[in-house]
């Protein structure tokens, strides 16, 4: 086996890992977005579902841990291999900064970035569950 066709072979061996690896895509059943119908009194429906978004330390490059928690108040929302958060991003003032991939049962709602946030007004998430739709959150930063 020459050095080509032995990359080819690995090359190969590793996208039919990945490609096993990935969920069904027919169980995501609800991508509709979804506003909380009393902001000042969530249901745990929607505390479940609403990311949570919290700022850590600012690097020696500048640049903050922005964490996003699926969802709020100590309720998570949970990872089965029929419901789960299948994907997260994050803005800051409109424009994608990060996004997630989950896969059911093996990781669950969160995601996790290094953002610079020097001239940035708002940071958004939006937290997008199989069964329940797309649910936003946004943080106003001074
Ligand atoms: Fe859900």
């Amino acid at each position: 086996m020459n050095r080509r066709t032995a990359l080819k072979a690995t090359l190969l061996t590793a996208l039919s890992t990945i490609m096993a690896q990935a969920y069904d895509k027919k169980l995501i059943v609800n991508t509709a977005e979804i506003k909380m119908k009393d902001p000042a009194n969530p249901t745990k429906g929607e505390l479940k579902h609403t990311p949570e978004i919290k700022l850590g330390d600012k690097d020696a490059k500048g640049y903050t841990l922005v964490e996003v928690n699926i969802g709020q108040q100590g309720i998570i929302h949970p990872s089965t291999d029929k419901h789960w958060i299948y994907e997260i991003e994050l803005f800051a003032d409109g424009h994608k900064v990060s996004s997630v991939s989950l896969e059911p049962e093996t990781s669950r709602g969160y995601l996790a970035a290094r953002v610079n946030l020097e001239q940035v007004k708002e940071l958004t998430a939006n937290s997008k569950c199989n069964l329940h739709g797309m649910y936003t959150a946004m943080l106003k930063l001074s």
